[in-house]
């Protein structure tokens, strides 16, 4: 595939008329949203989805989130049983993605659905993702703005790293705030069911609900994209380890001073702040493990509740051995 020179867009009206020009032409432009970088495509262009799948390695059965500039659109691609209607209600724009039932004939891309019978839907809080989204004015699928298998950006110099020369554009909004890809709902009838842990605690889903979530073990949904390893740096992870080894660089979570050198996810051990430095630090581990000539990276445990079900999925699966 021929090299592309890819743009660096800026916030401005221009940069956004320019990104929107690119996507109705059928290029990829990544943007930022409030969890992590996307990798936008019109989701009724059918080889400008193709494209994704391309640019990222993804393997096609794999569906992609559609992002939307709001609920009013949400309903005309999909239906909404009671439960997803209140979720969206209270949680969008914001880091939650529901799976809902699609609705025929709304033009959207089989590819981006995986020729499933059912849609990925997230109306994203950032501003420029927003602002995107209404000057393009219709559905973009966007997953995050990587190689499949490694670790999402949550910068527009992540984003280079894995795809310079791939897609047309890159929006620069800065470091996305939350850090943590959106947590993805699934229905079983009307009952919510957790597909992926993600950047809204999962506790506040279940206090809207009034019932706890079910989870992907207790119910049978779809969730095709659940792959084992993924988020990987080039060093492999050892979790819930009480300090670093002389071969290992050291990412650590609350006020433990260590001897070796490393990273610190949140010293107050406060679980947004880590989050939000997650993926980055996954990448600056990496450097200073690479740097060292070290091929291991020592993870301190990080509790199991709020973003820390997130935060402990991805560093699980960071972990995890790879195919
Ligand atoms: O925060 C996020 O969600 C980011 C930003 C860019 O919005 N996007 C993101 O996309 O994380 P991606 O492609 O990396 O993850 C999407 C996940 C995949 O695991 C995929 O399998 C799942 O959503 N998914 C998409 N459509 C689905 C469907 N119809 N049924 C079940 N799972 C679905
Ligand atoms: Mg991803």
């Amino acid at each position: 595939m021929a090299e592309l020179n890819t743009v660096i867009l800026s916030d401005s009206a221009r940069g956004l008329r320019a990104a929107a020009g690119l996507l109705r032409a059928g290029e990829l432009v990544a943007f930022p949203t409030e969890t992590v970088y996307g990798l936008g495509a019109n989701a009724r262009d059918d080889r400008a989805v193709a494209r994704i799948f391309t640019a990222k390695g993804r393997p096609v059965f794999n569906p992609l989130i559609v992002h939307v500039p709001d609920a009013a659109m949400a309903l005309e691609l999909a239906e909404f049983s009671p439960a997803a209607e209140a979720l969206a209600k209270r949680f969008w724009p914001g880091p939650l993605t529901l799976v809902l039932p699609r609705r025929p004939d709304t033009g959207l891309s089989g590819l981006a659905t995986a020729g499933l019978d059912t849609v990925a839907l997230r109306v994203p809080a950032h501003p420029l993702a927003h602002r995107l989204l209404e000057e393009f004015g219709g559905p973009l699928a966007a997953p995050s703005a990587n190689p499949s298998g490694g670790v999402s950006p949550t910068t527009r110099a992540h984003v280079l790293d894995g795809l310079d020369g791939a897609i047309a554009a890159v929006l620069d909004g800065g470091a996305c705030p939350v850090g943590l890809e959106s947590t993805i709902v699934g229905f079983d009838r009307d009952t919510a069911v957790l597909l992926r842990p993600g950047g809204l605690p999962v506790e506040e889903i279940a206090a809207l609900l009034g019932r706890p979530v079910d989870t992907l073990t207790t119910r049978h949904v779809t969730a095709p994209g659940q792959l084992q390893s993924h988020y990987a740096p080039r060093a492999t992870l050892r979790l819930d380890a009480v300090g670093a080894a002389s071969d290992e660089i050291w990412l650590g979570f609350g006020p433990v001073a260590s001897l070796r050198p490393g990273l610190n996810l949140s010293e107050r051990g406060d679980l947004v702040e880590a989050a939000a430095n997650l993926f980055a630090h996954l990448r600056a581990a990496d450097a200073l493990a690479a740097e060292a000539g070290l091929s291991r990276i020592a993870v301190a445990p990080v509790p199991d509740s709020g973003l820390g079900l997130g935060i402990n999925d991805r560093l699980r699966r960071a972990a995890a051995p790879r195919f």
